[in-house]
């Protein structure tokens, strides 16, 4: 039974997602967004305190820095650079994930890096992306969960039928022509957890095109272990290319 689903679901998927992909603007798709509704409860955060006069600072050297790329309130570009004050992406990021993905870039993506800003300067950028947001901080608990240990075999496959339309094959994001990041290079997995990916799959990040894949109502109701599947596969991934 569970191995001819692996084989069925990928291919409906396949189908739907093709169809939904190539949009150009991040209207909401008809498909139901089951961020709010669906999904499990998520774990209770840490509230975020912001110093308004360090946000203020990081708001200027901001505009000078990264609104090219990131827009204006850095709402992101589909295709060409993510949202920064998306509130799931602000709730799962910790200081650490922020400050070193500033300073060093992403290699082989259009990110670059930022170390000549010294580290109090992106210290005000990351105030300043904190200010918007609107759910307590959860990086601490998510990336405590357990890694995964799951089949990287069974994880490929999930990975192409259904991550790699809008993340690209091997996970190379934009420069592959597709609308989401670059999720399979050391740039992005060298500084995440586990759990970082894994609360990403589940719950998605609002407003974009990357939905939850858990509940009822999502684009695919993928398990834990399948979730860990994939997980296992993309740490294979940079190695390999
Ligand atoms: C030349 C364009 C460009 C500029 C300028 C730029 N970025 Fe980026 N940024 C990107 C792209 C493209 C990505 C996604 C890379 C990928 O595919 O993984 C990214 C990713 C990020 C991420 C990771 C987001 C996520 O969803 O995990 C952070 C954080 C970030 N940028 C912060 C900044 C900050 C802060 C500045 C200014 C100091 C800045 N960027 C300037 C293009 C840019
Ligand atoms: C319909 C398109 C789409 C599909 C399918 C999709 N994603 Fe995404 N994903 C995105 C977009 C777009 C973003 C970045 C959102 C933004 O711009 O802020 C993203 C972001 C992510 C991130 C955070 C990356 C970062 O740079 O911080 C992870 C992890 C992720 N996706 C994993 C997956 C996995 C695993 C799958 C398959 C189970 C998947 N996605 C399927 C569009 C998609």
């Amino acid at each position: 039974m569970k191995k001819k689903r692996h084989l069925i679901l990928p291919i409906l998927l396949f189908g739907l997602l093709l169809s939904g992909c190539n949009q150009k603007t991040e209207e909401k798709s008809s498909a139901p967004s089951t961020n709010e509704t669906a999904s499990p409860a998520k774990p209770a955060g840490v509230p975020v305190n912001i110093d308004p006069a360090l946000a203020k600072k990081g708001e200027a050297l901001y505009n000078q820095n990264c609104i090219f790329c990131h827009q204006a309130d850095a709402i992101g570009k589909p295709g060409f650079a993510p949202s920064l004050t998306n509130k799931e992406f602000l709730s799962v990021s910790s200081d650490k994930f922020l400050l070193g993905t500033i300073r060093d870039g992403r290699p082989g993506t259009g990110m670059p890096p930022f170390a000549h800003l010294g580290r109090s300067q992106v210290e005000a950028i990351v105030a300043f992306l904190r200010s918007h947001s609107t759910e307590p901080n959860i990086s601490a608990i998510v990336d405590a969960q357990p890694d995964a240990h799951g089949d990287p075999r069974l994880g490929k496959l999930w990975f192409d039928q259904i991550c790699s339309t809008c993340h690209g094959f091997d996970g190379d994001g934009y420069s592959a022509g597709s609308t989401g990041t670059a999720i399979g290079k050391a740039g992005f997995l060298n500084k995440v957890s586990d759990g970082f990916i894994r609360h990403t799959i589940v719950y998605g990040r609002s407003n974009t095109r990357m939905l939850g894949f858990k509940g009822p109502a999502a684009m695919a109701n993928l398990t834990d272990s399948e979730i860990d599947d994939i997980i296992t596969y993309l740490r294979t991934v940079p190695s390999k290319s």
